[in-house]
């Protein structure tokens, strides 16, 4: 089989790369991707010169390189994880968002109805539903909840949604797609609340919690999103949409404490910021319908998948700190100056 990972020099799809290209060494890997500000190449440096893996450079909104590159590869199945995937970024300028992962995504489908590809994958988040309230942990997401976002990142994520099973219905496109909650582990890029803690704690610099670090995540080691994903483009029902969590709700307070705990670093660093305007208060998903129909089981609890995390960063220092010391500065800089 011929598989292409769109979006994979990002943090889930290359860890997603080196998985399937280490699982399937009779299968052929094509990562595709445009190397924005966070496609990282070192990131898809354990895979590189492997033989049943190639990279190529190009913007999944670009149609006619697209589609050469469909009509020369003949893709079996496509897996999308090319976005522009931060929240913060998507208030300060939509725009972006919108074209890449709207746009790139209806472009990406095109090719793969008149290129004969059996299934597109896209890679979506549980973020299109909108949040759940603080004070109702009887409450979780499931896939049939209804559509609800708050963030432009998480409206085009949802419109995407939207439009893959459009794609289904209208022209019998093979499509699934995967809802994940919030992925942490190696390579994730460091404007993300766990790397930007781990990094920016080891240099002894403020730790920006928003409002009152009293928000809800469900976290999930990245490995067990891509264990899930690569049962679903296996396994998965055509035109099916599942859920992807492991029941580890922490609050932002709460995951900060225990990174700086880990590395020896005060409470003191922990600085109270203003809000992210429109912030979901809390994300919780419902992984049933995966574990039951697919036999999805996540092997790290948040416990352990955090010491496996801060273990990476600290084994790993080139890889964040060539990104730390680049653009992202001047990121950090627009991002946090008045708050
Ligand atoms: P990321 O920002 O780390 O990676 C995105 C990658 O897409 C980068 O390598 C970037 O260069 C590439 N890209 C961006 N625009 C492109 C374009 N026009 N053409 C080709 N490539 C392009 O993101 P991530 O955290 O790895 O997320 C991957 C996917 O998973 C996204 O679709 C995101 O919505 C989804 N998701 C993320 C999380 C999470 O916790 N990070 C959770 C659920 C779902
Ligand atoms: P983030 O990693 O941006 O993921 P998402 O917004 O997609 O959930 O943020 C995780 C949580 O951490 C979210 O509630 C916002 C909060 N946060 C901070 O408190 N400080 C920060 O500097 C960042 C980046 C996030």
């Amino acid at each position: 089989m011929k598989i292409l990972i769109t979006g994979g020099a990002g943090f889930i799809g290359g860890n997603f790369a080196h998985m399937m290209v280490n699982r399937y060494p009779e299968d052929q890997i094509v990562v595709l991707d445009l190397l924005t500000y966070a496609g990282n190449l070192e990131t898809l440096d354990p895979v590189m010169g492997k033989e049943n893996f190639s990279f190529v450079k190009g913007d999944i909104c670009d149609r006619e390189f697209i589609e050469d590159l469909f009509a020369k590869e003949q893709f079996d199945i496509v897996v999308n994880f090319a976005a522009e995937s931060h929240v913060d970024r998507s208030i300060e300028d939509p725009g972006i968002f919108l074209r890449t992962n709207i746009m790139g995504v209806q472009v990406l489908m095109d090719a793969c109805r008149k290129y004969g590809v059996k299934r597109f994958h896209q890679v979506s988040t549980d973020e299109v539903y909108g949040d759940l309230p603080l004070d109702r942990p009887d409450l979780l997401f499931h896939e049939d909840t209804p559509i609800h976002t708050s963030s432009p990142y998480s409206a085009s994520k949802a419109a995407a949604d939207l439009l893959v099973l459009a794609y289904h219905r209208t022209y019998g496109l093979g499509v699934t797609i995967s809802r994940c909650s919030n992925n942490y582990g190696p390579y994730h890029f460091p404007e993300k609340l766990i790397p930007l803690v781990i990094s920016r704690a080891l240099a002894d610099e403020s730790i920006p919690v928003y409002g009152e670090g009293a928000n809800v995540r469900d976290w999930l080691y990245v490995t067990d999103h891509c264990s899930a994903i690569d049962l679903i483009i296996r396994n998965g029902r055509d035109g099916e949409v599942y859920n992807i969590g492991g029941h580890n709700e922490k609050s932002n307070l709460d995951v900060v404490k225990t990174i700086l705990k880990a590395l020896g670093k005060s409470e003191d660093l922990i600085t109270f910021v203003k809000d992210r305007p429109g912030h979901d208060l809390r994300y919780a998903m419902d992984p049933e319908k995966i574990e039951n129909e697919l036999g999805w089981v996540p092997e790290y609890r948040f416990e352990e998948g955090i010491q496996k995390t801060i273990r990476w960063y600290l084994d790993n220092r080139d890889w964040w700190t060539h990104i730390v010391n680049g653009e992202y500065r001047n990121y950090y800089e627009r991002m946090y100056a008045d708050r």
